[in-house]
């Protein structure tokens, strides 16, 4: 099977770590980058890799069958589009864009060209996430009754010496939350409406650093989740999971330890994750809070998330699968994160159908 060859529009914190999985999978071939920064240009060219300071000239001069755009929120819109208009296929980052109608447009664009956008909501392709999918689907945990979500952790004081973020839009809401809000419409569908605090006590800054969020999904269920980076725990799923050392590229530098940041809870039982462990009274006469509980640990294959995503990207390339997270679901994810600082501020509840 031909490999599909990428290009990467910005490489930064998460366009290296794509660089390292493109390279890796036999899938996937590397055949150019674009950035404006020296270093950038330098650190490809050292690798032989051609490097394009215009991201432009790279997608006229290149034969490309698909792209990674991991450039800053605001400019993926017009760097997938550009990709769009030339019939190729894009892995856009999380979030799909900085605000609804530009991404929206860029889906209109994609699906008038036939062109598949893959968003960037890499979680979804974690092989424990999806055993635990496949679990709420198949009843384990019977009807969903409610989900508990921490993402609280610590944030060096460095992180903070980019101005962006202290400033309003540079905090856990839009840059960790997110991905919680896709996990959750993963696993339990689509939320109806939600309420939020944020509060900025701890730092001080313009932007919060820390947030609590109540939602309501459709099918009834409710769930809670807390995300703070000033707050010292192991509890979020980056360091629970691994899968912040597999960002940076050096997997098993930290320490993990054996905690859960997610409960999906339902009326016959309940699952973990990221340690996928499965609760239920299974056996029980009369199952309720006066016998044990069952407790099982669910089976999942191994896979680095980032390598499992890339290849579905080289899948989506040949219209062998349809996008994972398509283009839609990174707006419906974008709606529900932006509709969490509207809430916050205004102490609304907001119902997200009416929007
Ligand atoms: N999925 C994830 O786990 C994850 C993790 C981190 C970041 N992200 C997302 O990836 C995107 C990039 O984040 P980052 O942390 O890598 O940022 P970064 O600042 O480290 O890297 C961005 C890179 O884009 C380059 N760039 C800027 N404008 C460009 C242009 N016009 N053409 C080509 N290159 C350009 C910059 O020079 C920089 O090297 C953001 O949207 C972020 O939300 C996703």
């Amino acid at each position: 099977m031909a490999s599909m060859r990428i290009g990467i529009v910005g490489l930064g914190t998460i366009g290296k770590a794509h660089w390292k999985v493109i390279r890796e999978s036999s899938e996937t071939t590397l055949v150019a980058i674009s950035d404006p920064t020296p270093s950038a240009l330098e650190f490809a060219r050292a690798e032989s890799v051609p490097a394009y300071a215009d991201y432009r000239e790279m997608l006229e001069k290149e034969k490309l069958d698909g792209v990674v755009v991991a450039v800053p929120n605001a400019q993926h819109v017009p760097v997938s589009l550009a990709c769009i208009e030339r019939g190729i296929p894009v892995l856009v980052e999380k979030p799909v864009a900085d605000e609804v109608e530009a991404a929206r447009g860029m889906c209109r664009a994609a699906e008038a060209q036939n062109v598949p956008v893959l968003v960037g909501h890499h979680r979804r392709h974690n092989t424990a996430v999806q055993r635990v999918r496949q679990a709420i689907r198949d009843g384990l945990i019977g009807r969903p009754v409610t989900a508990t979500v921490m993402y609280n952790q610590l944030k060096t004081a460095s992180y903070f010496d980019l101005d962006w973020r202290r400033q309003a839009g540079g905090g856990p809401i839009l840059i960790n939350l997110i991905h919680e809000i896709d996990l959750i419409r993963f696993l339990f569908g689509e939320i109806r409406s939600l309420q939020a605090l944020s509060s900025n006590a701890v730092r001080g800054f313009p932007v919060e650093d820390t947030a609590a969020v109540l939602l309501q999904f459709h099918s009834g269920a409710i769930a809670t989740i807390s995300v703070s980076d000033t707050a010292v725990t192991p509890f979020s799923w980056d360091l629970a999971s691994g899968e912040f050392d597999l960002m940076l590229g050096t997997s098993d530098r930290m320490k993990r330890q054996k905690v859960s940041s997610h409960v999906f809870a339902g009326t016959e039982g309940s699952v973990t994750l990221p340690t996928l462990q499965y609760y239920n009274y299974h056996g029980t006469v009369e199952p309720g809070w006066r016998s044990d509980l069952n407790a099982e640990t669910l089976m999942a294959e191994g896979g680095d998330t980032y390598v499992r995503q890339i290849e579905h990207f080289a899948r989506v390339i040949r219209r062998e699968e349809a996008p994972l997270v398509s283009g839609l679901d990174g707006v419906r994810t974008l709606q529900a994160t932006l509709a969490v600082k509207d809430a916050a501020a205004s102490g609304r509840t907001i119902v997200l159908s009416e929007q």
